[in-house]
C-alpha cells in the first residue's frame, strides 16, 4: 500500500476511536519515523482500549465476593511447634533442588517511580556495607543455592522496555555475577497509557505512543512468548520460584516453601506476612469457598479490612509479599488466560508529547490512566492453592520508597537485612555485642546452619563487618565504596 493511502486508511480508523491526534504531527515526521509510528499503531487493540477507559471507574464488586471471606490458614516457616512436618517439607523441597526441578522468576519490569531512582531499580546498591545491587544479591543467593544442592538453578528475570536495555547491559558488565547461560532475560508487553480526562492516547514523542509496562501479569504471556517456559519444561523444572526485585530479605528458593507447596499439590503457593495494622499497603490474601484470591490493598473497602474475627483480631489478617511457587504445568494450562487476565487501572502523573501543540506536557497533577495485569489474578485458577505464613523481619523489607519515607526506603532496607544478619549470627552461636552493622553474602553462608559451619561458635563480631565470599573483612566506616555501575 503507498503511504499516502496508509495515512488515509489510519486517519478514517483513528477517528472511529477519536484517536486521530496520533497522526496531528504526521507532516513532520521522516519517512522512517512514519513507518515506526504506523508500526506502534499496528500493535494497539483500539476497541480494547475504548472499552477499558470506558470501563475504569468500574470496580469489580469485591464488597460481595469478600463479604464471607477470611484469610485463609497455611503452614508457617521454621515453625518449631511441627517440627516433623516441617522437616518433611524441606527434604522434600531439597530434593526438587537436587533433581533440577525448580527455577526462579524475577519480575523486575516496573519503573520503580516513588524509589526515585534513574536505573533499574535492581541495580539500586542496597548491601548495607557492600553496597551491592538488588541483583547482585539475587544473583548471589541464586548461585549459593545452587552450589548448596548441587545443580545450578536457572533464573528467567523479566524486564520491560523501559528497564531491558540497561538491564541486560548491566548483567552483561558484570559478567552475568555468574549465573552464566542459567540467565534468561525477557521483555514484557506494554499498554498505552491513555489521558485520564479524554481517553486519548498519549504519546511520548511525535513517532511513538506513550507506552507502559502490562503489569508484572504479563508475564504469563511473555514467558511463554519467549519460549522460555517451554525450555524449562523441557530441561525438567516444575516449580517456579517468582519473587520481586525489591525484597532483598528473601530467602529465594527456599527449599521449606517449596516444599511445602509440593506436599499440598499445589498449583500456586503465595508467601504471606500478618498485616501489622489492617489497612497496611499489601495485597490481602482472602478465601472464598475453596479459592484463594489477593485483594489488593486499594481494593479492599475498609469496614473489611478492620473486621474482627474471633480472637478479636483482624479477620482479614495475611498480606502477600508478592513471592509465590507456581507449577510450570499450570502456567501451560492456563496459557489461554493471558489474555483473559483482567486489566487494573492506576492513575499516574505522566510527562507526554502533546502533537497538537508539538509540545511537551509536564502535568502538575496525575493525568494518565495506565493498565495492568497481575500475576495474582491467577490465583482463584490454582487448584489447591495454599499460603505459607513467614516472619516479617525474616522475610520482607521491600525496597519502594526515596529517603524520607516512614518504611521502605534505603535506610530501612539495609537495617532490616543488617538486623537479620545479626540474627543469623547469633543462632550460629556468635555473639554481636553493641548491634554493629553486618553483612553476609549468600556466597559465604546462606543461612544460619552454613554459617556455623564457616565460624567457630563464641566468634565476636563487635564491629561493622562484611562476609564477603572469602570470608570476613571488617568495615571501618559505617558504608562501602561499590555502587551501582
Ligand atoms: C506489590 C503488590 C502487593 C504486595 C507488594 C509487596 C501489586 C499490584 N501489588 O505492590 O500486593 O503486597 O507488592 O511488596 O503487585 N513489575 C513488573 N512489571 C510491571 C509492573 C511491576 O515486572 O509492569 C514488577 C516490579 O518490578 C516489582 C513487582 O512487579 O518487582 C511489584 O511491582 P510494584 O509496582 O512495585 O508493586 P507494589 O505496588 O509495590
Amino acid at each position: 500500500m503507498r503511504e499516502s493511502d496508509r495515512r488515509e486508511y489510519w486517519t478514517r480508523r483513528l477517528r472511529e476511536y477519536d484517536q486521530g491526534h496520533l497522526l496531528a504531527a504526521w507532516d513532520d515526521l521522516s519517512p522512517d519515523r512514519r513507518e515506526a509510528l504506523l508500526e506502534s499503531l499496528q500493535a494497539v487493540d483500539f476497541d480494547l482500549i475504548r472499552r477499558l477507559y470506558e470501563n475504569r471507574g468500574y470496580k469489580p464488586e469485591i464488597g460481595d465476593l469478600l463479604r464471607n471471606a477470611t484469610s485463609p490458614r497455611g503452614p508457617r516457616l521454621s515453625d518449631r511447634a511441627d517440627a516433623a512436618r516441617r522437616r518433611a517439607a524441606v527434604e522434600c523441597g531439597e530434593e526438587a533442588l537436587r533433581g533440577g526441578r525448580a527455577a526462579c522468576v524475577l519480575v523486575a519490569g516496573g519503573q520503580g517511580s516513588r524509589l526515585g531512582f534513574e536505573h533499574p531499580k535492581g541495580m539500586f546498591p542496597i548491601g548495607p556495607l557492600s553496597r551491592h545491587s538488588l541483583f547482585q544479591i539475587f544473583a548471589e543467593k541464586i548461585l549459593a543455592r545452587g552450589k548448596r544442592y548441587g545443580r545450578r538453578l536457572p533464573l528467567a528475570l523479566m524486564t520491560s522496555p523501559l528497564t531491558h536495555a540497561e538491564t541486560v547491559d548491566y548483567f552483561e558488565r558484570h559478567e552475568r555475577f555468574g549465573l552464566g547461560d542459567d540467565l534468561h532475560i525477557f521483555c514484557q508487553g506494554t499498554m498505552p497509557a491513555v489521558d485520564a480526562t479524554t481517553g486519548r492516547i498519549l504519546m511520548a514523542r511525535p513517532d511513538a505512543l506513550a507506552l507502559s509496562p502490562d503489569g508484572h501479569g504479563g508475564m504469563l504471556a511473555a514467558i511463554h512468548r519467549s519460549g522460555v517456559l517451554e525450555r524449562f519444561r523441557q530441561e525438567g523444572v516444575r516449580h517456579l520460584f517468582y519473587f520481586q526485585v525489591d525484597n532483598p530479605l528473601l530467602d529465594v528458593a527456599d527449599p521449606e516453601f517449596i516444599g511445602w507447596h509440593i506436599l499440598a499439590g499445589s498449583e500456586m503457593s503465595t508467601l504471606v506476612i500478618a498485616k501489622q495494622t489492617p489497612l497496611d499497603k499489601v495485597g490481602n490474601v482472602v478465601q472464598v469457598g475453596d479459592r484463594l484470591h489477593v485483594v489488593e490493598y486499594s481494593d479492599l473497602p475498609q469496614d473489611l479490612a478492620v473486621r474482627p474475627g474471633l480472637d478479636g483480631k483482624p479477620l482479614l489478617w495475611a498480606g502477600s509479599i508478592g513471592v509465590h511457587v507456581m507449577e510450570v504445568d499450570f502456567l501451560a494450562r492456563v496459557a489461554d488466560l493471558a489474555e483473559a487476565l483482567p486489566f487494573h487501572v492506576a492513575l499516574k502523573k505522566m510527562t507526554y508529547y502533546d502533537p497538537e501543540t508539538r509540545t511537551i506536557v509536564e502535568p502538575e497533577t496525575a493525568n494518565a490512566v495506565k493498565f495492568e495485569r497481575f500475576i495474582f489474578d491467577l490465583i482463584p485458577h490454582a487448584e489447591n492453592a495454599i499460603v505459607i505464613e513467614a516472619a516479617e523481619n525474616d522475610q520482607f523489607a521491600p525496597l519502594k520508597n526515596a529517603p524520607g519515607a516512614a518504611r521502605d526506603t534505603p535506610e530501612y532496607v539495609r537495617d532490616r537485612m543488617a538486623a537479620k544478619c545479626r540474627r543469623l549470627l547469633r543462632e550460629a552461636g556468635c555473639e554481636t555485642p553493641g548491634d554493629p552493622i553486618v553483612e553476609i553474602s549468600p556466597l559465604f553462608a546462606l543461612d544460619s546452619w552454613e554459617l556455623s559451619q564457616r565460624l567457630p561458635r563464641g566468634t565476636r563480631i563487635a564491629s561493622p563487618t562484611y562476609f564477603g565470599p572469602e570470608g570476613p573483612i571488617a568495615v571501618d566506616a559505617a558504608g562501602g565504596t561499590q555502587g551501582a555501575g
